[in-house]
């Protein structure tokens, strides 16, 4: 599997591919890479010829405080999990080569960042607006996967990029989760064991919050009882235990067509996002 590190890189390797012919899907990642990552990759193989990945831990997403400089790094360990799984280019630029000296644009979503885990994280969407429009503008790949655990992501960039023409189909692909239902997340590996047994109340409370709702329960009622368990079970915060609509985000007091069971709280010091269609 070939390396590459500048955009300019990504663009020419891209470029060779498909003008060969090949169909040529990309996978954004931060590295630190789990099934879920590899997953999307399969979904990658599955819509085209070839897939690229990228792994870029992107500081411009991180608040202060947060987790960047302990986020987990392994490019070696990665790159043959990617090779294996059928990866054809890997793109891992640095800092220096996504922001380099003088950079000063900023992509920013109206409305869709400002709730939800944007309502928690100010300015991470606009990080991640910024990069995955770097990204796709530099890979200009057919077609590109994002995981659905980070649903508001998702929602951001397929927005993003249908505003912006950039010419790239926005995929997203299926939670994977663990045996137990732990939705796979490269922050598990943060949890010490007592953690990650109490991590399990947030695919519970969010199983048990669409078997209520599809059996009528009240909206509000239901919602409560989920945001009760999370604190219940030990979680040390509950950012939000919501009904949505999964394309505007729009809170709901009534389930409809595309309806999505949203939460996000924080375990010992681990934050972790879960949600499910209705
Ligand atoms: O989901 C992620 O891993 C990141 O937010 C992404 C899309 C690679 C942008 O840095």
């Amino acid at each position: 599997m070939e390396i590459v590190r500048t955009p300019a890189g990504l663009t020419a390797a891209v470029e060779a591919m498909r003008r060969a012919g090949a169909r040529v899907a990309f996978v954004p990642t931060m590295g630190a890479l789990h099934a879920g990552h590899l997953a999307l990759v399969a979904e990658g193989l599955a819509r085209a010829d070839a897939v690229v990945a990228s792994i870029f831990v992107n500081p411009r997403q991180f608040g202060p405080g947060e987790d960047l400089a302990r986020y987990p790094r392994d490019e070696a360990g990665d790159a043959a999990k990617l090779e294996a799984a059928g990866c054809t280019l890997l793109y891992a630029p640095d800092v220096a080569a996504m922001y380099p000296p003088g950079f000063s644009s900023f992509v920013r979503v109206d409305g869709l960042p400002d709730v939800l885990c944007g309502a928690v994280r100010p300015g991470h969407f606009d990080g991640v607006a910024t990069v995955v429009t770097k990204l796709l503008a530099a890979a200009r790949a057919d077609v590109a996967i994002f995981g659905e655990k980070d649903w508001q992501q998702l929602a951001i960039v397929k927005r993003m990029a249908a505003d912006l023409d950039l010419g790239t189909e926005i995929v997203g692909a299926p939670i994977v989760r663990d045996s137990d239902g732990l939705a796979l997340s490269s922050r598990n590996l943060y949890l010490a064991p007592e953690d990650r047994a109490r991590a399990l109340a947030l695919p519970r409370a969010l199983a048990e919050a669409q078997g209520r709702l599809r059996a009528g329960g009240g909206v509000a009622e239901v919602l409560a009882q989920g945001a009760l368990a999370l604190a219940t079970a030990g979680f040390a915060r509950v950012d939000y235990f919501e009904l949505v609509d999964g394309e505007t985000l729009a809170t709901l007091d009534a389930v409809q067509p595309g309806a999505r069971l949203m939460a996000a709280g924080v375990v010992g010091t681990t934050r972790l996002i879960d949600n499910l269609g209705l």
